[in-house]
């Protein structure tokens, strides 16, 4: 690989704005690596959709990140790696790097032998993805897994600490306080917002797993292995593009990761 191919920039995607949680660890993690970042705003959420609407909706924007030359991707939503991540390893020329791998590791280092549980989108709960990466870490692990398809749109409310946002997570997380889980995965790019209300509800002593400082560790390695790590002396350069509303997205992006996002371009998949 000649070092421009290391110096180009890693692919993000995610269905809108969550993704920018696993921005936000990226840049801690791999600060001397530019980002483009493509957070699909217009046909956000994910969640409720089909398999096949979410492959085609990922693939066209992995397409996109490809023609800018991006030297890997990193899938940074919870649902487009349930039910694309195959896929897209199969068919694009770059290197894939899903969110719910890192996630089940983590969540299998953490437990001390209690059950695991796994919170996140209807589509990625059905999936049942999160099961069999958590079961190709460590088989006797048990696993529950709660669709919590509210959580989202109340992210997105900025209700992060809302009677009504309590009283739903009480309800959702009722089955895996019964079981007596050890561990919480947050298996949804919204849900580390909420770690305090999932804290509160599950109690002191279970350990929450956010994806995504787990994620740049694996594409840290990933890119070291394959000898792909920026050579580069110069800062990086990031870019954000959205699918709708790029000013919305910068407001609330800025919000997030204050003066790294400068500016959103927009694009259209239509
Ligand atoms: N990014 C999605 C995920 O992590 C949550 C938002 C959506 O439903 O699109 O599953």
């Amino acid at each position: 690989m000649t070092s421009g191919a290391c110096d180009a920039p890693i692919g993000v995607f995610d269905s809108g704005l969550g993704g920018l949680t696993v921005v936000h660890a990226l840049l801690d993690r791999l600060p001397a690596e530019s980002l483009m970042y493509v957070g699909d705003t217009a046909r956000v959420p994910y969640g409720p959709k089909s398999p096949d609407t979410v492959r085609l909706y990922a693939k066209q924007i992995a397409d996109f990140l490809v023609e800018q030359g991006v030297k890997a991707i990193v899938v940074a939503c919870n649902t487009a790696t349930a039910h694309a991540l195959d896929s897209l390893r199969q068919t694009m020329p770059v290197p894939v790097v899903g969110v719910i791998a890192p996630g089940a590791r983590a969540a299998a280092r953490a437990t001390r032998g209690g059950p695991v549980g796994v919170i996140g989108t209807a589509g990625t709960i059905t999936s049942g993805a999160y099961e069999r990466a958590i079961h190709a870490e460590n088989a006797a692990i048990e696993v529950r897994a709660v669709a919590c398809p509210l959580f989202v749109p109340l992210v997105e409310e900025g209700w992060l600490d809302h009677p009504a946002t309590r009283l739903i997570a009480h309800d959702y997380l009722a089955p895996l306080r019964l079981a007596h889980v050890d561990t919480l995965v947050l298996g949804c790019t919204h849900y580390p917002l909420l770690a305090t209300i999932l804290q509160e509800e599950m109690g002191a002593d279970v350990r929450l797993i956010d994806s995504a400082a787990e994620t740049a560790e694996a594409t840290l390695q990933l890119l070291s292995e394959r000898g792909l790590l920026s050579q580069r002396t110069r800062a990086p350069e990031h870019r954000f593009i959205a699918s709708d509303a790029p000013e919305r997205f910068l407001a609330l992006g800025r919000g997030f990761l204050g003066s790294t996002i400068t500016d959103v371009e927009h694009i259209s998949f239509a």
